[in-house]
């Protein structure tokens, strides 16, 4: 195989970590010294070979541990994973267009069969090699939606369209950033956003939704988003905030450069052909401070945006305690000199 799957953990342990290769391909956020919310849309196409954004679903080392870890948070809060009933077209769908991706861009990790309805999927790294129906739930172990994102890294939220609005219909969720799927299941685009600060009054959410109702089959787009986590942690939901929040309180000078991650959502849009959803991939990647601060412009820019970053982005990421930290920190690596565009 051309990957070479890590054996990690996303917990306990915390054995995660990037090889020079994730290093040099993390998906930095930043494209100027300061940050605020916009509508960053763009077309989810590839254009840099061995960037994170060159292949429709991202593999990468990180592939075999993730999967395992989804499994254990599934195993403990069944919640996680969520398909009201109306949304099992959308999980074939999304079952065809994982299988069909995946088998074209990895043809030495992932292989699809099909015979008319008799489909064979082979999936090498999880030692996976089933043939069912397509459309016929009885013929998978799972629902189709959670077949195929047991399978699949990142987070998905499939949407259905009705009433010019979107609606958290299904969804795997278990590397999320403090949002809980089980408490937005059934809530509209605006509703689930409610707790983020800035953005309405900015008119950010009625444009992006103008935008997302309008997406077209085979055009998907893409944005990042980012937040800070203590730990490589995958799972930071409402439900274990209580394991997870207090590793906040651990920092200190001598621990953040390894403890303290950045944390890049590499977010895409698709419209699904049977269904008319709308699926919402979110891709975690995390980066350690030690490891960010090995590219001297990002942690100059790092530096600057932590920073300047407003007060109630900084609060509602939660990283408000830790900033004076992070940056007393990251003012190390910055000598004033310009960070040049393009990072
Ligand atoms: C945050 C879902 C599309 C902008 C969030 C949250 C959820 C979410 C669950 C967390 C809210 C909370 O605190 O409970 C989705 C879904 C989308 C979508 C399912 C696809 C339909 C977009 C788009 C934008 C956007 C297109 C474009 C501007 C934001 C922003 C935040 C946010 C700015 C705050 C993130 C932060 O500061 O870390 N989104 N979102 N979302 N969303 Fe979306």
């Amino acid at each position: 195989m051309t990957i070479q799957f890590n054996d990690e953990t996303f917990y306990g342990d915390f054995t995660f970590k990037n090889s020079d290769w994730a290093i040099k391909r993390f998906p930095f956020p930043f494209h100027e010294d300061s940050y605020m919310y916009s509508v960053n849309m763009e077309p989810h196409k590839s254009y840099r070979p061995g960037s994170v954004f060159e292949r429709t679903f991202d593999v990468d080392e990180h592939y075999v541990s993730e999967m395992k870890d989804r499994a254990r948070v599934l195993a403990n809060d069944p919640l996680r994973c969520q398909s009201l009933p109306h949304m099992t077209l959308a999980g074939w769908d999304l079952v065809e267009l994982i299988m069909e991706a995946k088998a074209a861009e990895y043809p030495d990790l992932f292989e699809l069969h099909k015979d008319g309805n008799r489909w064979r999927w082979i999936n090498k790294p999880l030692g996976i090699d089933d043939t069912f129906t397509f459309l016929d739930e009885s013929t998978l172990p799972y629902g189709p939606m959670e077949y195929i994102t047991r399978q699949t890294q990142g987070d998905f939220a499939v949407l259905d369209q009705r009433d010019d609005n979107l609606w958290m219909d299904a969804g795997m969720v278990t590397t999320q950033a403090d949002w809980s799927l089980d408490f937005d299941i059934g809530m509209n685009f605006f509703e689930w956003h409610a707790p983020v600060p800035k953005a309405h009054e900015m008119g950010i959410f009625v444009r992006a939704l103008k935008f997302l109702l309008n997406i077209q089959q085979g055009q998907p787009a893409r944005r990042l988003n980012w937040t800070m986590t203590v730990n490589p942690l995958l799972d930071t939901s409402p439900e274990n905030y209580h394991k997870w929040g207090v590793m906040k309180q651990g920092l200190t000078r001598e621990n953040i450069g390894d403890k303290q991650h950045l944390r890049v959502e590499l977010q895409t849009f698709f419209r699904l052909p049977r269904s008319n959803a709308l699926v919402f991939p979110i891709r975690c990647y995390l980066i350690s401070f030690n490891d960010l601060v090995t590219v001297p412009k990002w942690a100059r820019r790092l530096h600057r945006v932590i920073r300047d970053l407003p007060e109630e982005l900084a609060a509602y990421k939660g990283f408000i305690d830790n900033r004076p930290l992070m940056v007393e920190w990251l003012s190390q690596f910055d000598d004033g000199s310009p960070t040049s565009d393009g990072i």
